[in-house]
């Protein structure tokens, strides 16, 4: 049913989130310091709510201490969803928690509750990914949620643009163009910028987020180890990420649903040369003259 959208001022909306998603928008209050982590889904969202949560925590949680909470806890337990908030009317749940508040939502910028996106507003954090490698990580994550649905359906859908929170290039433009014109309130990672030199991106998000790493905190190599503990071996293999004892709605998906293969370039494994180039042609043209690629 997530392929089923509802489509609402150019976006498909995934159908059971479209009323919490429009609630957000209407309802949420944003703090000044409050942090909403965004993503196109299957971008590393899992990952950078992690990075986040070990960079903002690190003082009450050292990264390398053996209760950390990111060892106990799956990292969508750790930071709300907005869609689940909304969806389920447990905003008390989002008042309740102390400053600063890291949120997380595939909300479209466009559909961001105006009070994020205007003024002060709040910061935002979005992360995006090569659409190949993003394709192939949907499609083993939705086959859990809807048996029977192929590669191709998935592909078409990424194509047509009504995949959820599709068309995925406006989605990525939304918030490209936000960070170009906010660059005070919007921070713009990509998947593969990250993986490539994962520290250099922590102390730019630890910045972005006003929580820079001391001279003294560089002597101690908490860059280094928070890296360490949100790296994608480590997540993979805790016990508590291999139960998907998560807060997540869906209880039973399964572990590779959000931590697969964590690499780039998965997408040579099932897409062939003639889809490759259709989508990155497709590509291309939407980001013509936005300083994207
Ligand atoms: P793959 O399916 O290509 O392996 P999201 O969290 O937005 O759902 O994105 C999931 C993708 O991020 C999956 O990609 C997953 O393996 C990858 N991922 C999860 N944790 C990661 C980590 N710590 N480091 C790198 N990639 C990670």
């Amino acid at each position: 049913q997530f392929l089923v959208g509802r489509l609402y001022k150019g976006f498909w909306l995934p159908e059971p989130y479209a009323p919490g998603i429009l609630a957000f928008q209407r309802r949420f209050t944003p703090r000044p310091d409050d942090v909403v982590l965004t993503s196109y889904p299957k971008c590393g969202t899992t990952w950078l709510k992690a990075l986040a949560f070990a960079v903002m925590a690190r003082n009450a949680y050292p990264p390398a201490a053996a209760d950390h909470p990111l060892r106990r806890l799956n990292p969508h337990a750790c930071i709300p969803f907005m869609e689940d908030i909304f969806t389920e009317r447990r905003e008390a749940k989002l008042e309740s928690l102390p400053s600063p508040r890291l949120i997380n939502t595939h909300t479209p910028y466009s559909l961001l509750p105006e009070t994020v996106t205007t003024g002060g507003g709040c910061k935002v954090v979005y992360i995006c990914r090569d659409p190949k490698d993003m394709v192939v990580s949907l499609y083993h994550f939705l086959r859990h949620l809807q048996p029977g649905l192929s590669f191709s359906d998935t592909f078409d859908s990424v194509l047509d643009g009504t995949v959820p929170y599709g068309p995925m290039w406006d989605h990525i433009l939304g918030y490209w163009h936000a960070s170009v014109t906010r660059p005070d309130r919007v921070l713009f990672l990509k998947y593969e910028d990250l993986l490539q030199n994962t520290g250099e991106h922590v102390r730019k998000l630890a910045e972005f987020m006003g929580r820079p790493f001391s001279a003294a905190e560089e002597a101690l190599y908490t860059v280094a180890s928070i890296v360490e503990l949100c790296s994608f071996d480590n997540m993979k293999n805790l016990e508590v990420n291999k139960t998907g004892a998560t807060e997540w709605k869906c209880k039973n998906m399964a572990h590779d649903s959000f931590f697969r293969k964590g690499v780039v370039g998965d997408w040579m494994n099932h897409v062939s040369p003639e889809m490759a180039t259709r989508l990155d042609e497709i590509f291309h043209d939407k980001f013509r003259g936005a300083g994207l690629i």
